[in-house]
């Protein structure tokens, strides 16, 4: 059992926000999620709409070791992958980090970086999970929740179900990065082979997927030849 400590809030305008302004006088690992968001962000500076019913929670991270962070953010979405396994709902993860179902969009997840003196203070981890929201119309992709799914949880008992698995792998992740969970995270990315489209801002790359690299990179076979894209949006 972990003993991370877990801030529960009503109403706030973002948990990732309230993480951003408080990291100074909270431990290292602490986790606050809340019912709703009133101003809830998403990748992108995209809003993410945080209606009752979901599950909205950010993490902090306080690691020594920050070359790794993006793929504690990998880590994060294999994590919420297994939750769901263990309700018998088969997720996969869309590079880098969204959770889909049948190719809708059950979780999505932001990693910031609060920096002091050009050093990483913190890393906090947001994620977002369609629970038992009565209406997911706004998403503005297709959406799926876990309710809708058949499967039987609650937002608590699913938080503490990703959480075990992220505690489980996160010395490892720390130590060696994605190599400690490539073999898993592979497992349930359905995308090796196919040609997809990688949107950056203004900027788009397509290509065939080559593979995610030992370090979570995503590897493009395009007319120009190999590509590594370190960060953007997969259009399939
Ligand atoms: C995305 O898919 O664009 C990422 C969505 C991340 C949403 C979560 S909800 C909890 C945390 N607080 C926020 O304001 N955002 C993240």
């Amino acid at each position: 059992m972990y003993m991370a400590k877990i801030i529960h809030l009503a109403q706030v305008d973002s948990t990732q926000t309230y993480l951003k302004t408080h990291f100074s006088q909270l431990e290292d690992q602490t986790i606050v999620y809340a019912d709703t968001q009133t101003a809830g962000r998403g990748r992108f500076n995209r809003q993410w709409i945080s209606q009752e019913g979901g599950l909205y929670f950010s993490v902090l991270l306080k690691p020594v070791q920050t070359r790794f962070s993006a793929n504690l953010t990998q880590l994060m979405a294999l994590s919420v992958c297994r939750a769901a396994e263990k309700y018998n709902v088969n997720a996969n993860i869309k590079w880098p980090n969204d959770v889909q179902v049948n190719g809708k969009k059950l979780c999505g997840m932001l990693s910031e970086a609060v920096m002091d003196k050009q050093k990483i203070a913190c890393v906090i981890i947001g994620v977002g999970v369609n629970i038992a929201q009565k209406d997911l119309s706004h998403v503005g992709q297709p959406a799926v929740s876990l309710t809708q799914l058949g499967a039987q949880t609650d937002k608590e008992t699913f938080l503490h179900d990703i959480m075990q698995f992220f505690w489980q792998d996160y010395p490892s992740v720390c130590a060696a990065g994605f190599t400690a969970v490539r073999g898993e995270y592979l497992k349930r990315f359905p995308f090796t082979g196919k040609t997809i489209s990688v949107r950056n801002g203004a900027s788009t790359l397509s290509g065939k997927v080559a593979e995610v690299s030992a370090k979570g990179t995503l590897v493009l076979s395009t007319a120009q030849g190999q590509k590594e894209v370190y960060i953007g949006d997969v259009i399939v």
